[in-house]
């Protein structure tokens, strides 16, 4: 006997795969149902998703009321859409959610799990990934109205900066490395 709520993936599944009842799927679950079928747990998003679209291929697109900041050990801040593509335990080609850290603002371009769970969740900025514990997401957050357009372009700057000088000292390496080869 399977408990409940896998009776309700299995339910959405079948949804999500039968486009016969595709416009069925937004009235019978919400986006919280779709993340908890992924795998992924539902304070991913925060209160206020007015409306949301999902393809078979699994792209996604969220609608909240507003921009707004949810807490959790870092502070996020999602914008008005949120869009991204969901494959079991991740969502890739992910825009509209930024992390906050050392004061900055960074997008956040993928989030995932291991499978089997490890309890981590883990935030892909570009250059680093942060690692966050999956239970402070496990219900849908309160989310303060905020718009922050220029501190997350600050944010992004930086990692390109980093990025340029990573890519430059590893040049760096590679260089003295022919070197090193040339000379002996
Ligand atoms: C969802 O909400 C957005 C923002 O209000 C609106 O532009 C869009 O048309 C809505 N989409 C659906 C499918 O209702
Ligand atoms: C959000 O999506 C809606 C519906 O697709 C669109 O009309 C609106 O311009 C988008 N808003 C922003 C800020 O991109």
């Amino acid at each position: 006997m399977l408990p409940f709520s896998h009776l309700s993936c299995l339910f959405l599944v079948l949804c999500c795969l039968s486009s016969a009842v595709q416009s069925n799927l937004e009235l019978s679950s919400s986006i919280y149902e779709v993340l908890k079928c992924h795998g992924l747990p539902m304070g991913l998003l925060p209160k206020g998703v007015k409306n949301f679209t999902l393809d078979n291929s699994g792209k996604f697109e969220v609608h909240l009321d507003q921009a707004c900041n949810a807490k959790f050990e870092n502070e996020l801040h999602y914008e008005t859409n949120v869009s991204g593509t969901l494959s079991y335990g991740q969502i890739g080609e992910l825009a509209g959610i930024s992390a906050q850290d050392l004061f900055l603002w960074f997008p956040v371009k993928e989030i995932r799990v291991d499978i089997p769970s490890t309890g981590l969740i883990y935030f892909d900025v570009g250059v680093v990934s942060k690692q966050f514990s999956l239970s402070s997401f496990e219900t849908p957050r309160d989310c303060t109205a905020v718009q922050l357009t220029d501190q997350i372009q600050d944010g992004k700057h930086i990692l390109e900066a980093v990025s340029k000088s990573l890519s430059g000292k590893l040049r760096y390496q590679l260089d003295q490395g022919e070197f090193v080869r040339t000379v002996l």
